[in-house]
């Protein structure tokens, strides 16, 4: 029984759907920050060599379960490989569900730092400011926590319930567009500065003097979170793709975008770092410094036209999480829909006060409450959000990866995944190599970053 389960408008919106899903936080936030911490060249060449060999393998194999099957993670699983195979849809729903949760408190910083960077645009970067005891304050301020994660809680929720189409596809018809030009700003302002040729040469001269193969599988679990991979974002969004369309030119296209976004957001911090004196040494080892802390002060100190382009900055950062997040809870409201029965508006509703509990325990596990602040679960993870990220990041995503490759390598027929594959496929794309890669290179990439964390306890969120 078909019923309302929407489908992308056009092939365009489902590009952008699928490329606002992959382009979010994971490019502007963590992808510059272990770039850097890896020392660039190396490091973004082994990188490249990851979303190409097992990224885009497992991105065309999501996305042709849900277009075969027309069903999200979990009846899309079950249906082309398998009842089995429903657990790991479900593993994907629940990572989605987590993932979400402490996603939104991330994402709210966007907010707050729009709010103070209009503020100091008006009225001036205040002499003498304290950015990171600033930042410590917001984090451990409960109340405000709380309020900005449920802010973009129900943004977020505010796109999915007006569905697919009008929702999803619209949404990132406006912000995508517009992420990337706000990007492009940015770039090149951050190029008429003098750490430009420095940045460029970071990230580009292929330098392997810092990369260990702890850098490897780094960048292999970087480029599952980058993508959107490993908890069925992709079966979902691919159930709503027309029968027509080419699942390996769109993949292609998503695939680039990522990572060109990636690279230009990384080339512009750096530019900006670079041109410094000193301080590129002084950098802590800190994701949130980077964004939340230092380039606030440089648009304010050194970026020409600083700040006209800090807000700009930080309206990017939310489209970029926004984007994202959507699709996140998407794949929770998609199941709810397709194996409950449910309706997407009482669907959407439920999910988000579901996810909304568990988002609130992350807010305040940043100092508000030192219950869910002071524990230490892994090692070097305090409290609730933290903890949460390493077991998603390090445990879940790969874990439903493996999951995934395994379906659609060994369980589904060479008929299905052969015909959904070659519509409309390029010239140059051997289905072939495809399966020789999802059977093989894949499930063992992935293999190994589970061995890795399992048994080293390395640690790659
Ligand atoms: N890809 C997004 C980012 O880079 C995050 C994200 C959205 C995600 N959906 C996902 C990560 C599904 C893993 C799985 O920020």
């Amino acid at each position: 029984m078909e019923i309302s389960r929407g489908s992308w408008g056009t092939r365009m919106g489902f590009v952008l759907a699928a490329a606002g899903s992959a382009v979010g936080l994971g490019n502007l936030w963590k992808f510059p920050y272990i770039a850097w911490v890896n020392e660039g060249g190396g490091f973004v060449l082994i990188y490249l060599a990851c979303i190409a060999a097992v990224g885009l393998p497992i991105m065309l194999a999501e996305i042709l379960i849900g277009r075969r099957t027309r069903l999200a993670a979990v009846g899309g699983l079950g249906a082309a490989a398998g009842r089995r195979w429903r657990l790991v849809g479900g593993l994907g729903v629940a990572t989605g569900f987590v993932l979400l949760s402490y996603y939104a408190v991330i994402a709210g910083w966007s907010f707050a730092y729009m709010a103070r960077c209009l503020q100091w645009s008006v009225g001036g970067y205040p002499n003498g400011y304290d950015g990171v005891a600033a930042f410590g304050a917001l984090a451990a301020n409960g109340w405000v926590q709380v309020a900005l994660t449920a802010l973009f809680l129900v943004a977020t929720a505010s796109i999915v319930y007006r569905g697919v189409g009008a929702g999803i596809e619209r949404a990132a018809r406006v912000m995508m567009p517009a992420l990337f030009v706000i990007l492009l700003l940015l770039l090149v302002s951050a190029m008429t500065m003098d750490g430009a040729g420095q940045a460029l040469s970071f990230l580009l001269a292929p330098r392997f003097d810092h990369v260990r193969a702890v850098s490897v599988l780094e960048a292999l679990g970087h480029s599952f979170f980058t993508l959107s991979l490993g908890m069925g974002t992709m079966i979902t969004y691919g159930s709503y793709l027309g029968r027509r369309e080419s699942i390996v030119r769109t993949s292609m296209v998503v695939v680039v975008l990522d990572t060109i976004i990636a690279l230009l957001a990384s080339l512009t911090m750096f530019a900006v770092i670079f041109s410094i004196p000193g301080l590129s040494d002084r950098l802590g080892a800190s994701a949130v410094g980077m964004l939340f802390v230092t380039l606030p002060e440089l648009f304010y100190t050194v970026v020409p036209a600083g700040a006209l382009l800090a807000p700009l900055f930080y309206l990017l950062v939310m489209f970029a999480a926004l984007t994202s997040s959507i699709s996140l809870l998407e794949v929770v409201v998609a199941y709810l829909i397709d194996e409950r029965g449910m309706q997407r508006k009482p669907a959407t509703l439920t999910s988000i006060v579901a996810v909304g509990g568990l988002a609130m325990l992350c807010a305040v596990s940043l100092g508000a409450w030192g219950a869910a602040s002071n524990f230490e679960l892994f090692a070097g993870k305090l409290g609730v959000l933290s903890t949460l990220d390493h077991l998603v990041s390090n445990g879940l995503l790969p874990l439903g990866g493996l999951g995934i490759t395994l379906a659609a390598g060994w369980f589904m027929t060479r008929k299905a995944t052969e015909e959904e594959l070659s519509v409309g496929a390029p010239g140059w794309f051997r289905y072939s190599v495809w399966r020789f890669f999802i059977r093989f290179v894949s499930p063992a990439a992935v293999a190994a970053i589970l061995v890795a964390v399992i048994f080293f306890g390395r640690d790659f969120s």
